[in-house]
Protein backbone atom coordinates (compact mmCIF):
# COMPACT_ATOMS: atom_id res chain seq x y z
CA UNK A 1 0.00 0.00 0.00
CA UNK A 2 1.66 3.31 -0.75
CA UNK A 3 1.63 5.90 1.93
CA UNK A 4 -1.01 7.82 0.71
CA UNK A 5 -3.75 5.22 0.39
CA UNK A 6 -2.46 4.42 4.00
CA UNK A 7 -3.43 7.99 5.01
CA UNK A 8 -6.58 7.96 3.07
CA UNK A 9 -7.27 4.48 5.07
CA UNK A 10 -6.31 5.61 8.50
CA UNK A 11 -7.99 9.03 8.18
CA UNK A 12 -11.35 6.80 7.12
CA UNK A 13 -10.78 4.30 9.70
CA UNK A 14 -10.53 6.63 12.59
CA UNK A 15 -13.21 8.93 11.00
CA UNK A 16 -16.69 9.56 12.52
CA UNK A 17 -18.37 8.46 9.35
CA UNK A 18 -16.53 5.15 9.86
CA UNK A 19 -17.42 5.06 14.06
CA UNK A 20 -20.78 6.06 13.26
CA UNK A 21 -21.01 3.31 11.05
CA UNK A 22 -20.16 0.62 13.49
CA UNK A 23 -22.45 2.18 16.20
CA UNK A 24 -25.53 2.05 14.19
CA UNK A 25 -24.61 -1.60 13.72
CA UNK A 26 -24.12 -2.15 17.62
CA UNK A 27 -27.75 0.15 18.30
CA UNK A 28 -29.38 -2.14 15.69
CA UNK A 29 -28.68 -5.64 16.99
CA UNK A 30 -29.59 -4.38 20.35
CA UNK A 31 -32.66 -4.06 19.40
CA UNK A 32 -32.74 -7.75 18.75
CA UNK A 33 -33.86 -10.55 21.03
CA UNK A 34 -33.38 -13.58 19.76
CA UNK A 35 -31.04 -15.11 16.93
CA UNK A 36 -32.37 -15.08 13.29
CA UNK A 37 -32.19 -18.50 13.23
CA UNK A 38 -34.52 -18.72 10.10
CA UNK A 39 -32.28 -19.66 6.74
CA UNK A 40 -32.67 -16.55 4.49
CA UNK A 41 -34.28 -17.67 1.09
CA UNK A 42 -31.05 -16.76 -0.85
CA UNK A 43 -30.57 -18.70 -4.38
CA UNK A 44 -26.94 -19.27 -4.07
CA UNK A 45 -27.39 -20.59 -0.47
CA UNK A 46 -26.82 -24.35 -1.59
CA UNK A 47 -23.81 -23.47 -3.40
CA UNK A 48 -21.65 -22.26 -0.98
CA UNK A 49 -21.23 -25.88 1.48
CA UNK A 50 -20.87 -27.00 -2.38
CA UNK A 51 -18.13 -25.23 -3.47
CA UNK A 52 -16.11 -25.36 -0.06
CA UNK A 53 -16.38 -29.39 -0.36
CA UNK A 54 -15.19 -29.50 -3.67
CA UNK A 55 -12.02 -27.07 -2.25
CA UNK A 56 -11.24 -29.65 0.81
CA UNK A 57 -12.24 -26.60 2.92
CA UNK A 58 -12.31 -27.56 6.59
CA UNK A 59 -11.70 -23.99 8.54
CA UNK A 60 -14.14 -21.47 7.04
CA UNK A 61 -14.60 -17.57 8.57
CA UNK A 62 -17.82 -15.90 8.54
CA UNK A 63 -17.05 -12.25 8.28
CA UNK A 64 -19.60 -10.24 9.71
CA UNK A 65 -21.63 -13.03 10.46
CA UNK A 66 -24.77 -10.88 12.85
CA UNK A 67 -26.06 -13.54 14.93
CA UNK A 68 -24.52 -16.29 13.06
CA UNK A 69 -27.18 -18.17 10.89
CA UNK A 70 -24.59 -18.67 7.99
CA UNK A 71 -21.76 -19.45 10.86
CA UNK A 72 -24.63 -22.48 12.06
CA UNK A 73 -25.31 -23.53 8.53
CA UNK A 74 -21.94 -24.57 8.14
CA UNK A 75 -20.98 -25.92 11.21
CA UNK A 76 -24.16 -28.44 10.97
CA UNK A 77 -22.51 -29.21 7.24
CA UNK A 78 -19.43 -30.35 9.29
CA UNK A 79 -17.30 -27.36 8.81
CA UNK A 80 -14.79 -25.72 11.73
CA UNK A 81 -16.66 -22.23 11.39
CA UNK A 82 -15.37 -19.06 13.37
CA UNK A 83 -17.86 -15.84 13.28
CA UNK A 84 -16.50 -12.70 13.27
CA UNK A 85 -18.80 -9.30 14.24
CA UNK A 86 -18.55 -6.04 15.41
CA UNK A 87 -21.69 -6.17 17.89
CA UNK A 88 -21.32 -7.66 21.03
CA UNK A 89 -25.01 -8.18 21.62
CA UNK A 90 -25.12 -9.97 18.10
CA UNK A 91 -21.87 -11.88 18.93
CA UNK A 92 -23.85 -12.86 22.15
CA UNK A 93 -27.16 -13.94 20.12
CA UNK A 94 -24.25 -16.37 18.48
CA UNK A 95 -22.85 -17.78 20.74
CA UNK A 96 -26.42 -18.93 22.89
CA UNK A 97 -27.54 -20.54 19.83
CA UNK A 98 -24.64 -22.43 18.88
CA UNK A 99 -24.58 -23.77 22.64
CA UNK A 100 -28.09 -24.57 22.68
CA UNK A 101 -27.30 -26.52 19.31
CA UNK A 102 -24.17 -28.27 20.81
CA UNK A 103 -21.98 -26.75 17.73
CA UNK A 104 -18.99 -26.04 18.45
CA UNK A 105 -18.33 -22.55 16.59
CA UNK A 106 -15.96 -20.05 17.75
CA UNK A 107 -17.52 -16.10 17.79
CA UNK A 108 -15.25 -13.19 17.95
CA UNK A 109 -16.32 -9.67 18.72
CA UNK A 110 -14.15 -7.52 16.36
CA UNK A 111 -13.41 -5.39 13.12
CA UNK A 112 -13.39 -7.02 9.64
CA UNK A 113 -11.16 -3.99 9.27
CA UNK A 114 -8.60 -5.25 11.80
CA UNK A 115 -8.70 -9.20 11.00
CA UNK A 116 -7.23 -10.69 14.26
CA UNK A 117 -5.97 -13.94 13.12
CA UNK A 118 -2.97 -15.03 12.78
CA UNK A 119 -1.79 -16.08 9.22
CA UNK A 120 -3.23 -19.01 6.95
CA UNK A 121 -5.84 -19.39 10.24
CA UNK A 122 -8.35 -20.36 7.48
CA UNK A 123 -9.10 -22.87 4.36
CA UNK A 124 -12.19 -19.97 3.51
CA UNK A 125 -13.45 -17.02 4.25
CA UNK A 126 -16.97 -16.12 3.84
CA UNK A 127 -19.09 -13.16 3.80
CA UNK A 128 -22.91 -12.26 3.01
CA UNK A 129 -24.03 -9.21 2.74
CA UNK A 130 -20.97 -7.45 4.12
CA UNK A 131 -18.58 -5.62 2.09
CA UNK A 132 -21.72 -3.46 1.11
CA UNK A 133 -21.09 -1.48 4.40
CA UNK A 134 -17.70 -0.52 3.51
CA UNK A 135 -16.26 2.48 1.74
CA UNK A 136 -14.56 1.32 -1.60
CA UNK A 137 -11.16 2.23 -0.08
CA UNK A 138 -12.01 -0.13 3.11
CA UNK A 139 -13.45 -2.90 1.03
CA UNK A 140 -10.66 -2.89 -1.12
CA UNK A 141 -7.78 -3.28 1.77
CA UNK A 142 -9.60 -5.68 3.30
CA UNK A 143 -9.91 -8.14 0.53
CA UNK A 144 -6.17 -8.01 0.05
CA UNK A 145 -6.18 -8.40 3.96
CA UNK A 146 -7.74 -11.11 3.65
CA UNK A 147 -4.95 -13.52 1.90
CA UNK A 148 -3.21 -13.10 4.67
CA UNK A 149 -5.13 -15.20 6.82
CA UNK A 150 -6.48 -17.74 4.49
CA UNK A 151 -3.82 -20.87 3.52
CA UNK A 152 -2.66 -20.54 -0.24
CA UNK A 153 -5.21 -20.97 -2.64
CA UNK A 154 -8.28 -20.40 0.21
CA UNK A 155 -11.37 -19.37 -0.77
CA UNK A 156 -13.37 -16.56 -0.62
CA UNK A 157 -17.42 -16.56 -1.01
CA UNK A 158 -19.03 -13.20 -0.88
CA UNK A 159 -22.75 -11.81 -1.57
CA UNK A 160 -22.81 -7.97 -2.14
CA UNK A 161 -25.94 -6.88 -1.73
CA UNK A 162 -27.36 -4.03 -3.89
CA UNK A 163 -29.12 -1.85 -1.58
CA UNK A 164 -28.77 2.04 -1.25
CA UNK A 165 -30.83 4.18 -2.37
CA UNK A 166 -34.89 3.41 -1.89
CA UNK A 167 -36.54 5.46 1.24
CA UNK A 168 -34.66 7.29 3.91
CA UNK A 169 -32.27 10.02 3.78
CA UNK A 170 -28.49 10.14 2.90
CA UNK A 171 -25.44 11.99 1.40
CA UNK A 172 -22.89 10.63 -0.81
CA UNK A 173 -19.20 10.27 0.15
CA UNK A 174 -16.67 10.90 -3.19
CA UNK A 175 -16.39 7.29 -3.49
CA UNK A 176 -20.00 6.79 -3.81
CA UNK A 177 -20.72 5.41 -0.28
CA UNK A 178 -24.23 6.49 1.15
CA UNK A 179 -24.33 7.85 4.49
CA UNK A 180 -27.35 7.27 6.10
CA UNK A 181 -28.92 10.19 8.28
CA UNK A 182 -32.75 9.23 8.70
CA UNK A 183 -33.18 8.13 12.25
CA UNK A 184 -33.74 4.56 11.53
CA UNK A 185 -30.70 4.21 9.72
CA UNK A 186 -28.34 7.09 10.96
CA UNK A 187 -24.60 5.80 10.62
CA UNK A 188 -24.91 2.67 8.12
CA UNK A 189 -23.03 2.76 5.48
CA UNK A 190 -24.13 1.38 2.05
CA UNK A 191 -22.44 1.30 -1.47
CA UNK A 192 -23.35 -0.68 -4.31
CA UNK A 193 -20.44 -2.55 -5.86
CA UNK A 194 -20.95 -3.51 -9.35
CA UNK A 195 -18.63 -5.74 -12.06
CA UNK A 196 -15.88 -3.40 -12.42
CA UNK A 197 -15.67 -2.24 -8.62
CA UNK A 198 -15.13 -6.18 -7.34
CA UNK A 199 -12.83 -6.97 -10.23
CA UNK A 200 -10.99 -3.98 -8.86
CA UNK A 201 -11.31 -4.90 -5.07
CA UNK A 202 -10.64 -8.32 -5.82
CA UNK A 203 -7.29 -7.69 -7.60
CA UNK A 204 -4.93 -10.50 -7.56
CA UNK A 205 -7.59 -12.43 -6.95
CA UNK A 206 -8.55 -15.69 -9.27
CA UNK A 207 -12.16 -15.10 -9.74
CA UNK A 208 -14.13 -18.11 -10.98
CA UNK A 209 -17.81 -16.60 -10.10
CA UNK A 210 -18.88 -13.57 -10.89
CA UNK A 211 -22.26 -13.23 -11.25
CA UNK A 212 -25.16 -10.63 -11.06
CA UNK A 213 -28.37 -11.88 -9.46
CA UNK A 214 -31.71 -10.44 -10.38
CA UNK A 215 -31.68 -7.78 -7.86
CA UNK A 216 -28.44 -6.36 -8.90
CA UNK A 217 -26.77 -8.06 -6.05
CA UNK A 218 -23.26 -9.82 -7.42
CA UNK A 219 -22.21 -13.19 -5.54
CA UNK A 220 -18.60 -13.98 -5.82
CA UNK A 221 -16.21 -16.73 -5.62
CA UNK A 222 -12.73 -16.43 -5.80
CA UNK A 223 -9.21 -17.69 -4.37
CA UNK A 224 -5.90 -16.67 -3.52
C1 LIG B 1 -26.23 -6.77 6.72
S1 LIG B 1 -25.57 -7.50 8.16
C2 LIG B 1 -25.22 -9.12 7.56
C3 LIG B 1 -25.14 -10.14 8.66
C4 LIG B 1 -24.98 -11.60 8.17
N1 LIG B 1 -23.72 -11.81 7.49
C5 LIG B 1 -26.14 -11.99 7.30
O1 LIG B 1 -25.90 -12.44 6.18
O2 LIG B 1 -27.27 -11.89 7.76
C6 LIG B 1 -23.97 -6.76 8.31
C7 LIG B 1 -23.19 -7.26 9.52
O3 LIG B 1 -21.89 -6.71 9.49
C8 LIG B 1 -21.52 -6.36 10.82
N2 LIG B 1 -20.49 -5.33 10.69
C9 LIG B 1 -20.62 -4.09 10.16
N3 LIG B 1 -19.44 -3.46 10.17
C10 LIG B 1 -18.53 -4.33 10.71
C11 LIG B 1 -17.14 -4.25 10.99
N4 LIG B 1 -16.44 -3.18 10.70
N5 LIG B 1 -16.54 -5.33 11.54
C12 LIG B 1 -17.24 -6.45 11.84
N6 LIG B 1 -18.58 -6.56 11.59
C13 LIG B 1 -19.21 -5.52 11.03
C14 LIG B 1 -22.82 -5.88 11.44
O4 LIG B 1 -22.80 -5.88 12.84
C15 LIG B 1 -23.80 -6.88 10.84
O5 LIG B 1 -23.92 -8.01 11.64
Amino acid sequence: MNPETRERLENLLSSDVYRDNLEFWERAWNMVKEPYTKLPDLEYLNTIPETLTNRSVRSVLDLGCGTGWLAVYLAKQGFHVTGLDISLHAIKLARGWAEKEDLDIHFDVGDIAELPYPDATFDAVVANSIFEHFPFEVAQVTLQKLKRILVPGGTFIGCFDKVGGGPGEYYELADQTHVYTDKARKGMLLRYYQDEDLKQILNGWKIETLRELETGTRFVVAFT
